[in-house]
């Protein structure tokens, strides 16, 4: 082939070639599907972690004080403006009572966890130290890839049984039967399932179904942990508000909203279903009523509920 040829062969593939890509691009789906899942990167999207924008648990991460976070999760919270400091407390807050409600279910007689929406390994976990003298089996679940990865990492057992399940809990009834949470719980015996600050990120009849699936897979003397944004509350309008704008469904509920997830459980602890640093193990005291100072020197009013309640029945951790 003399230049004429090599020309030929250069001039009519190449444009032949750019159009067929920028029909591609311009028809969204298959350009996503050649570029997302390219050869030349052999990691599957949905096996990705997404720095682009930003995810509840990197957002919490940033809120309390952690690492595990990006640009577009820190630029979220920077959007908080004045309303940070009480955001800030509302995961303190919450994470507090996660430790409280962990210490009590052991003390109970509690061995097996599924912790909904999990979020990162806390750095002093309560089911961790209690693993050094104890058998626990706990099954993590986040809709998280990075959340995932942390957890599989960090998790490692030789006492109990661990099982990380990357999915959304909304899908109850495919995550229920995955082999790994089979083989994890006894679903005869009793469960703590933890629904911690995770269902306002469910619309209300995802919510609504996934409470009952989980609860109707677990025995009697189950129990139900649960943590909501509350709303009405100024600073969480303002981070439900960021939420939206990112693209991320956020729904603070009222305290009539969230007490029906606990419809057919029986609430315990002195206050019930209540503010959540006034929550308090059963046996304890009524706490004292506000004004509260909290940590940043300032009442926080309520911005989250929190209630534990026990599947009604005969038998008991
Ligand atoms: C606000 S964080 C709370 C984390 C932890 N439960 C706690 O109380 O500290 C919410 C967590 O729920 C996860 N999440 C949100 N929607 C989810 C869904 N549909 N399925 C599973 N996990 C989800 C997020 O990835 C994030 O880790």
């Amino acid at each position: 082939m003399g230049f004429q040829g090599t020309g030929y062969a250069i001039c009519i593939p190449v444009p032949l070639l750019w159009c067929i890509l920028w029909r591609m691009k311009t028809e969204g789906a298959w350009y996503n599907r050649v570029v997302e899942r390219s050869w030349l990167d052999p990691i599957e999207p949905a096996h990705r972690i997404d720095c682009r924008h930003p995810w509840p648990a990197r957002v919490d991460s940033r809120l309390s004080g952690g690492v595990n976070c990006y640009e577009p999760d820190r630029e979220l919270v920077a959007e908080l403006g004045d309303n940070d400091a009480l955001l800030r407390c509302m995961v303190r807050d919450n994470t507090s009572w996660n430790e409280q409600v962990a210490k009590w279910s052991l003390s109970e007689g509690y061995r097996q966890f599924m912790d909904l929406g999990s979020g990162y390994p806390a750095n002093d976990d309560v089911y961790e130290r209690a693993e050094g003298r104890l058998s626990i089996f706990v099954v993590y679940a986040d809709i998280d890839r990075s959340v995932w990865a942390h957890l599989r990492t960090s998790r490692d057992t030789h006492l109990g049984k661990y099982a990380h399940v990357h999915d959304d809990i909304a899908e109850a009834d495919s995550i229920l039967a995955l082999p790994e949470v089979q083989e994890t719980l006894d679903f005869t015996k009793p469960v703590v399932l933890i629904l911690s600050s995770v269902l306002q990120f469910l619309s209300d009849d995802e919510a609504r179904a996934a409470v009952a699936a989980y609860t109707a897979a677990v025995a009697p003397g189950s129990a139900l942990v649960l943590s909501h944004p509350a709303d009405g509350h100024p600073a969480v309008q303002a981070l439900a508000e960021a939420y939206h704008d990112s693209g991320i469904p956020f729904q603070p509920r009222s305290h009539d909203e969230v007490a029906a997830f606990f419809d057919g459980w029986e609430l315990c602890g002195p206050s019930g279903l209540c503010s959540t640093p006034e929550w308090r193990v059963p046996g304890a005291a009524k706490p004292k009523s506000r004004p509260r100072r909290g940590r940043y020197g300032v009442d926080p009013g309520m911005t989250a509920y929190a209630g534990v309640a026990i599947k009604p029945g005969s038998m008991r951790a």
